[in-house]
């Protein structure tokens, strides 16, 4: 039998999913896991294709062609380098191993220096779309070396999601670009999430709508400028019924939200670059919020939400709110992105990786069309609410998130995640801000200087008290 182009470390749905989507490509690859079950699981489905599992290793890399290609789907952190220890007695120089799970972007630079002083390759690869994505079309981001993308990319680009005939693969950058870019890409989903939550929230508490309507709502939404993963599955949700009630699911869900720590290390690289990103923090800390059900249980009689009258008036702002935050989403997200490839030497191209976006991943969006055309027209563009093509866009938004945040303030209503992104706008489109006494407050007392408006140089005052 020929050997296989192509293999899979890691038989759970991903893994056996990616491989029967390349199966599906025409590609011959093989899979390993050590649970037999799996491995029967996914000779069971790949019937028919050129796809094989193996349960020993030893099987696993003489069934590959050599320099081999070996992916690995399998759980981030501890795991991933207990299997490159694994493997690495049966690798040779110049076989690549791709990491394709949400690994931290600083373990992928340390597992690169490794690999690279033994001479393997190694791709930190970010993978999105879920089971499904895996299945049929996800969205890829690779970071590395491109000899080494060269080894996998017409099996990536084969496997990925397209949109309008271009694959939603790409080799993003160099070192851990791969993780750096899908960690952000999964801080922005965490904002766009809390944003569409926050809107639910209003329509819910404040309007009085029941789930079904909303749901409809978001139905129509997805129709138009709003058009976008995240919005179309919350139109699912909303309506789905619950078997056992019959009330809606979404109802009987404990509303306390899970995370796996890709938004907080979003936070986390955006603080230590210096990076504003307030919708993406918010977005986390009302996980963390969520999370201490205790003590909000023990508080929520002193903040009971008032109801809203002109709902339509509302409805209608929310639309334009939802749209600007997530503009604003996606630039908070890029911007970091920008700074990172400053600092990093990543090189980044944002065009290609918004164009990457706008299929099979979960932050999907129709928007994204225009957010690649506004960098592929100002490549070094720092961050998209400074180009001229969204400003009109930003207005409209402007005055909505206004409106959407001052209900939710009257009503109590909590909205972190559009008071932060209104401030974020506010806040940019402020020339002076209040950060003049701020400085005179370092000054006073630790004597950190300042800088003064009508002339160069950098100055101390000893007596403000006097
Ligand atoms: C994707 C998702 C995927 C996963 C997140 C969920 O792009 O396919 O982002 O990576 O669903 O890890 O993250 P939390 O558990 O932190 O919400």
């Amino acid at each position: 039998m020929s050997k296989a182009e192509f293999g899979m470390v890691g038989l759970g749905t991903m893994g056996r999913n990616f491989l029967l989507n390349i199966a599906e490509r025409g590609f011959s690859a093989a899979g390993h896991d050590i649970d037999p079950a799996k491995c029967r699981l996914l000779e069971k489905a790949a019937a028919g294709t050129r796809l094989a599992a193996f349960d020993s290793l030893a099987g696993f890399m003489t069934a590959l062609e050599v320099p081999r290609k070996i992916m690995l789907l399998v759980p981030a952190g501890r795991v991933v380098d207990s299997v490159i220890g694994d493997l690495l007695p049966h690798l040779a120089e110049g076989d690549l191993l791709v990491d394709g799970g949400n690994s931290h972007f600083l373990d992928t630079e340390r597992r690169l220096a490794d690999l690279g002083g033994r001479g393997i390759g190694f791709l930190g690869v970010g993978v999105s779309g879920g089971e499904e994505g895996a299945r049929h079309g996800p969205s890829i981001m690779a970071g590395g070396d491109p000899r080494f993308y060269a080894m996998v990319r017409s099996i990536f680009e084969a496997a990925s999601a397209k949109v309008n005939g271009e694959p939603c693969a790409a080799l993003v950058g160099r070192g851990s670009a791969g993780h750096f870019v899908k960690m952000t890409h999964n801080g922005i989903e965490y904002a766009m999430m809390q944003l569409i939550a926050e809107t639910y929230d209003l329509l819910k508490r404040g309007c009085g709508l029941d789930s079904d309507k909303i749901g409809d709502l978001f139905a129509n939404w997805n129709e138009g400028k709003l058009n976008s993963f995240l919005v179309e599955i919350t139109s699912f949700i909303l309506k789905k019924k619950d078997a056992d009630t019959g009330r809606p699911l979404v109802d009987m869900i404990l509303d306390t939200a899970g995370q796996k720590g890709t938004g907080r290390w979003t936070s986390q690289a955006a603080m230590d670059l210096g990076v504003p990103i307030p919708s993406i923090d918010s977005a986390v800390t009302m996980r963390q919020i969520s999370a201490r059900k205790q003590l909000r249980e023990s508080l929520a009689r002193q903040l009971a939400p008032s109801q809203i009258n002109n709902y339509e008036l509302v409805i209608n702002n929310l639309k334009d709110a939802l749209y600007a935050g997530f503009l604003l989403a996606y630039a908070q997200g890029l911007s970091l992105l920008h700074a990172a490839s400053t600092e990093t030497k990543y090189e980044l191209d944002i065009a290609e990786i918004a164009k990457i976006w706008r299929g099979g991943c979960i932050i999907r969006a129709a928007m994204l069309d225009d957010i690649r055309e506004a960098f592929e027209a100002e490549p070094e563009l720092s961050n998209l609410i400074g180009s001229s093509r969204f400003q009109e866009i930003l207005d409209a938004g402007y005055d909505a998130l206004r409106t959407v945040n001052t209900v939710t303030l009257s009503a109590s209503i909590p909205a972190m995640a559009f008071a932060a992104t209104l401030n974020y706008l506010t806040s940019f489109r402020t020339e002076r801000l209040p950060a003049n006494l701020i400085q005179a407050q370092r000054d006073h007392f630790g004597a950190h200087t300042y800088q003064r408006i009508d002339r160069e140089g950098t100055f101390h005052t000893d007596d403000w008290e006097m």
